[in-house]
């Protein structure tokens, strides 16, 4: 299964899709009028794969992913997760998606600083209605390599550390789609490195599906595939990319 073997037919590849946008339309309206931001992406998040997103700076990388996310609302088009139309669904629906099935990683980590790494890990799941089980969060802080750090506020962890508590965070309720907006954009190269080594375990080893938007063709490398936004439509998609050629194709435009 997947569309990475031979003979998969369009159609299961596109059911093997998490996440569908069908001709996205963001525009926001300014001064001088509507100016869209995305115009009219097609295409598909693959399901238990880590798909990266690059492109140069205002390109639609950011609004793309709110709106895959179900964070801001089409002016046109469809987002769909599963049989859900993410663009139409009513606030509940959505909140309720947002609590189960969608999880958010942003590059400024976003903790709240008055709990601890494993509260914070553990709050999804209270938000979800769940009572969080000791093992269950015990073994994301063991899988994000802080299992001694449990009792640690944000304050007390560096960057990275923070980042990996987020990563468990988004994946505590284990997700449908975990998106990841330059999760490694804050983070010195060791530290990236261990994000990137785990959202690669999380998709690996966990069977999660993974979109993490990123500027560094060394981050972008580690996904199955990459696709490159400009001007807010796909110029490229690349699959098993390396850092040669992720970087040939950036150098292209993001100079
Ligand atoms: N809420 C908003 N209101 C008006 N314009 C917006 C809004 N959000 C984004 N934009 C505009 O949309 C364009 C795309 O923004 P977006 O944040 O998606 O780019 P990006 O590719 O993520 O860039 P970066 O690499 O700098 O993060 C930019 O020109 C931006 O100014
Ligand atoms: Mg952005």
């Amino acid at each position: 299964m997947g569309r990475f073997n031979d003979g998969v037919s369009f159609k299961e590849s596109v059911l093997d899709d998490v996440v569908r946008v069908e001709s996205l339309v963001k525009s926001y309206s300014s001064a001088v009028g509507a100016v869209p931001v995305l115009r009219g992406l097609t295409l598909g998040f693959p399901r238990h794969r880590l798909t990266a997103v690059m492109g140069p700076s205002g390109s639609g990388k950011s609004t793309l992913l709110h709106c895959a996310a179900g964070l801001d609302r089409p002016t046109s088009g469809r987002v769909t997760l599963g049989g859900t139309d993410l663009g139409t669904a009513s606030r509940r629906t959505l909140s309720r998606i947002h609590r189960r099935r969608i999880g958010f990683v942003f590059q400024s980590f976003n903790l709240l600083p008055m709990l601890t790494a494993a509260e914070n890990i553990a709050l999804p799941l209270r938000l979800a209605g769940q009572r969080p089980r000791h093992e269950h969060i015990a073994g994301l802080l063991d899988q994000i390599g802080l299992a001694g750090l449990a009792g640690r506020r944000p304050a007390g962890l560096s960057g990275g550390q923070q980042q990996r508590v987020a990563i468990a965070r988004a994946l505590a309720v284990k997700p449908d789609v975990v998106f990841a907006d330059e999760p490694t954009g804050a983070l010195d190269g060791v530290s990236s490195r261990q994000v990137l080594d785990l959202l690669r375990a999380a998709v690996d080893r966990y069977a999660q599906s993974v979109v993490m938007v990123t500027h560094d063709p060394v981050a972008a490398s580690r996904a199955d595939s990459v696709i490159f936004l400009v001007d807010g439509q796909v110029r490229d998609t690349l699959d098993h990319p390396t850092v040669e050629d992720v970087s040939a194709r950036v150098g292209r435009w993001d100079r």
